[in-house]
């Protein structure tokens, strides 16, 4: 494993991290979510990325029972606030209430008194700024939480949580965590510059995009027994990938990853980790080979021609426009 630090930060994550979202409680057993956060371990990965609303609460359990009898400081745990965890009106949003709540359970359900990073897992329009950074503020000096960071922030709203947390003298975000891939590259022309002036790392999450970029799934055909594409939940997010004409394009990339000697899945990931303002990649897995195949990515390089071969073969498939940056105009 290779180990990169968290943007200007003093925390080192290991290049490849392991989330939970759509597998842990309720894609997968229990037994094989242990076996994947086992794999995941023995590949030398130290980070895990996982979510308060991840299956209802349940993906931090299951991933907390994993990895308990850890050495617990070897260890960087990352969670994150923002997507309802109820049905109340609280229950939900970056105010400091849901905040300081949220932050209180995750801790218990993954059975640790501190995570290394807390995230807010998107803006929150409905509540001032100022009371999300001063609650965020308040979980570091009470030591519950070591880092704060964002996901999927616009450029402008990482300025301004910067430029404000300067002037309250509060912490500052460390880091993003926002979809990038060889398919969905709209963090780069204002997300990532506005992260290197500001000392962010990114954490970037669906390197494979959701599976797609192992070419497994393939133009006209049903999608494989057991892949996200016929899970109930997996399904609705997948499906907006799952496009022919980016299915046939993604196809073209077979020969080029043969030729590098990388798996498909390694090409993707290791594409990723050539940017070098990602801090991490999150791989997700439904089977701990997964793990194994996606891992060994780390440290892989990939030259300029092949980088362009690859910009050639997925032509207009590629998303660019950095609009496609959003959060809810209102609280989900
Ligand atoms: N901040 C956010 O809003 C946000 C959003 C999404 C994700 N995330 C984070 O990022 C993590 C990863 O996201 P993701 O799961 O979408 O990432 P991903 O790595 O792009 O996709 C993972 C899925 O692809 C399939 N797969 C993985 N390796 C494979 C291989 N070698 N061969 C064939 N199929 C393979 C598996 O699904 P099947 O086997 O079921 O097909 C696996 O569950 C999440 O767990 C979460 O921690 C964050």
């Amino acid at each position: 494993m290779e180990f990169r630090h968290l943007g200007n930060s003093g925390l080192v994550i290991s290049e490849i991290a392991y989330g939970n979202w759509i597998t842990h409680g309720s894609q997968i057993e229990e037994e094989g979510a242990t076996a994947c956060v086992r794999a995941a371990l023995d590949e030398g990965i130290t980070t895990f990325d996982t979510a308060d609303a991840y299956a209802q609460g349940r993906a931090e359990e299951v991933l907390g029972r994993a990895l308990k009898g850890e050495r617990r400081d070897g260890l960087e745990i990352l969670s994150k606030v923002f997507w309802p965890t109820g049905p109340g009106k609280n229950d939900r949003g970056l105010s400091r209430k849901h905040i300081v709540r949220s932050c209180e359970d995750s801790l218990r359900r993954l059975g640790t008194d501190y995570l290394d990073l807390y995230q807010a897992h998107r803006f929150d329009y409905a509540t001032p700024l100022e009371e999300t950074l001063r609650a965020f503020d308040d979980l570091v000096r009470q030591g519950k939480v070591c880092y704060i960071g964002v996901s999927e922030w616009r450029a402008e709203e990482i300025e301004r949580a910067l430029t404000l947390a300067d002037e309250m003298g509060l912490d500052r975000i460390v880091s993003n965590q926002p979809q990038y891939s060889m398919l969905h590259r709209v963090i780069e022309p204002e997300v990532v510059p506005a992260s290197r002036r500001g000392g962010l790392g990114q954490i970037v999450f669906s390197p494979i995009a959701q599976g797609v970029l192992t070419g497994k799934y393939k133009p006209g055909q049903e999608a494989p027994a057991g892949s996200r594409a016929t899970d109930e939940t997996g399904g609705r997010f997948i499906s907006r990938v799952l496009k022919d004409d980016v299915l046939e394009r993604v196809q073209r990339l077979v020969p080029l990853a043969e030729e590098a000697g990388l798996t498909m899945a390694q090409l993707a990931v290791a594409w990723v980790l050539q940017n070098d303002n990602v801090s991490a990649a999150i791989i997700g897995a439904s089977r701990p080979e997964q793990v194994g195949d996606n891992a060994a990515a780390a440290g892989v390089r990939l030259d300029e021609s092949l980088m362009a071969r690859i910009d050639e073969a997925l032509g207009d498939a590629v998303q660019r426009d950095p609009a496609l940056t959003v959060s809810p105009p209102q609280r989900p």
